[in-house]
C-alpha cells in the first residue's frame, strides 16, 4: 500500500542494478510516485532510459547542470523514503564517512526521511572489515538495512552479498511507511458543513476542504496516525481514517469520538443552522418569508475544552483583518490559529493556494507568503512538530 507515497530510488554501480528496474516497476505498481537517481557507475550497468520508461520521469545523475539548481536538497526533501538498491561498498563507505561527492551521497546526507539500504557485492567485499565498520556506523546513525542474502553472485560465484529481491524491498518500504502505535495521532477536520433546511436545500459555505485534506495527506505521508473528519468528498491517502459528516452536529459527534495528540480544525463549520427542518420540500407556491436560524455547536471550543494536553490548531477564514484574528486566537485559547483573509487574491476557499498568518497562544504572528495548500500543510506540520518538541 504505497499509494501516493514518494519514493526516491538511488541506484549505485553494481551488477544487481538490473534488479532495481524490477524494483522501480513494483513500486510504481504499488501506487508510489517514484523518482530515480543514479551514480555515474550505475550508468555502466543500466541505462537511465529504462527507469524513465518505468517511472515516467528522467533519472538524474549529476549534482550540477541538469534540471535543478540543487537537486540533492530538492529530492531529499521531496521524498517520504529513500531506497538505495543496489548499494555498493563504495557508496556505503562514502555516506558512513560523511562524503557527499555525487548526487546519491549528497542526497543521502541531506534527507531527513528514512533510508533503506540494500547492499549488493561479492562476499569478500561484504566481509571486509571496512565494509562492516561502515555498516555499523550507518546502523547507529539510523539507516535501515535489508539483506544482503546468500545466493548466486555475479561471475558464477556463490555466497553472501546478493541483493534482496525487489518484492522483499517493497514489503520493507511498506512497513517503514505504515504508522506504528507510537506515532502521533492527528485529528483533522475539513470541508464546509451543510445545515439542512428541507430534504433538498441546505445552508452551506464555500469551503472546498482542500486545505484540510492536504494536511491529512501530508500527515499520513509522514507516518502519523491520521483521522480526517470531513464534510468534503475528496480522495486522501489510504492510511488516513476518514469519517464523513455533513452537519456541525455530526462533526461534533465524530470529533468527540476520536482520541488525538493534535487536532487541526481546518473545517468551516457553519455558525448557524435553520431552526426548523422541514420534512417535505418547501414549495415555491407555499412561499417562505424568512428562515429562522439557531447557533450550531462550537466544535473548536469543545475540542479546546477537552484536554489540556491536546495541541489544538484552529483556522480562521476572516474578512476583518489580522487584529480580529489575534483576538480570536486568544479568546479561543488555541495553541495556534491559522488565519487567512479570504478576500485576498489567492487565499479564497476553492483555490489551490493560500496566504496565511500563524498566530500563537500569546498573539505572536508569523506571516507566510502565498504558497500552495500542500506547502502550507507541510510547513504547518513542521511548526506543530517543532512546538510539541519545545513543549517536551
Ligand atoms: C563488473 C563490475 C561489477 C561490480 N559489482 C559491484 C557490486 O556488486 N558491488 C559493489 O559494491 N561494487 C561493485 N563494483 C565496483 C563498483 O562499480 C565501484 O566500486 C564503483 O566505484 C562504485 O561506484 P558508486 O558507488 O558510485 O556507484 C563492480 C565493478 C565492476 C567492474
Amino acid at each position: 500500500m504505497l499509494q501516493g507515497r514518494r519514493v526516491l530510488l538511488a541506484v549505485t554501480g553494481g551488477v544487481a542494478a538490473y534488479k532495481s528496474a524490477f524494483l522501480a516497476s513494483r513500486l510504481v505498481e504499488a501506487g508510489a510516485e517514484v523518482k530515480v537517481i543514479l551514480t555515474e557507475s550505475a550508468g555502466e550497468f543500466i541505462g537511465g532510459q529504462t527507469f524513465a520508461a518505468i517511472t515516467g520521469g528522467q533519472p538524474l545523475t549529476s549534482l550540477f547542470g541538469e534540471t535543478s539548481v540543487s537537486p540533492h536538497t530538492e529530492l531529499a526533501r521531496w521524498c517520504d523514503v529513500v531506497i538505495v538498491a543496489p548499494a555498493t561498498a563504495s557508496t556505503i563507505g562514502k555516506v558512513a564517512n560523511g562524503i557527499s561527492s555525487d548526487l546519491v551521497s549528497a542526497t543521502l546526507l541531506v534527507t531527513q526521511s528514512p533510508v533503506l539500504i540494500a547492499p549488493a557485492m561479492h562476499t569478500e567485499m561484504w566481509e571486509h572489515p571496512a565494509t562492516q565498520r561502515n555498516i555499523k556506523t550507518l546502523e547507529s546513525d539510523g539507516y535501515l538495512f535489508i539483506g544482503p542474502a546468500s545466493g548466486p553472485l555475479a561471475g558464477g560465484d556463490f555466497g553472501m552479498g546478493r541483493m534482496s529481491e525487489p518484492d522483499e524491498i517493497v514489503e520493507a518500504v511498506e512497513t517503514i511507511l505504515s504508522p506504528d502505535d507510537s506515532a502521533l495521532r492527528i485529528l483533522v477536520t475539513a470541508g464546509g458543513t451543510r445545515e439542512p433546511l428541507d430534504p433538498v436545500r441546505y445552508l452551506g459555505n464555500r469551503s472546498s476542504g482542500k486545505m484540510g485534506h492536504a494536511i491529512a495527506d501530508e500527515a499520513a505521508r509522514r507516518g502519523f496516525r491520521v483521522t480526517l473528519v470531513t464534510a468534503a468528498d475528496m480522495d486522501v491517502l489510504p492510511t488516513v481514517k476518514v469519517v464523513s459528516v455533513e452537519t456541525a452536529d455530526e462533526m461534533l459527534e465524530a470529533v468527540s469520538g476520536e482520541d488525538a495528540d493534535v487536532a487541526i480544525m481546518a473545517a468551516a463549520v457553519a455558525d448557524f443552522r435553520p431552526s426548523k427542518l422541514s420534512e417535505g420540500k418547501i414549495s415555491r407556491a407555499d412561499g417562505l418569508d424568512s428562515i429562522e436560524l439557531s447557533p450550531t455547536p462550537d466544535v473548536l471550543a469543545s475540542v479546546v475544552a477537552r484536554d489540556e494536553k491536546l495541541f489544538v490548531v484552529g483556522f480562521a477564514a476572516e474578512t476583518e483583518g489580522v487584529e480580529r484574528a489575534i483576538e480570536k486566537a486568544l479568546e479561543k485559547k488555541v495553541d495556534l490559529l491559522v488565519y487567512n483573509d479570504v478576500t485576498e487574491p489567492g487565499s479564497g476557499f476553492e483555490g489551490d493556494t493560500n496566504r496565511v498568518v500563524l498566530i500563537d497562544n500569546e498573539g505572536q504572528t508569523d506571516s507566510w507568503p502565498l504558497m500552495s495548500k500542500k506547502e502550507v500543510a507541510s510547513l504547518l506540520l513542521d511548526r506543530i512538530v517543532g512546538d510539541l518538541a519545545t513543549r517536551g
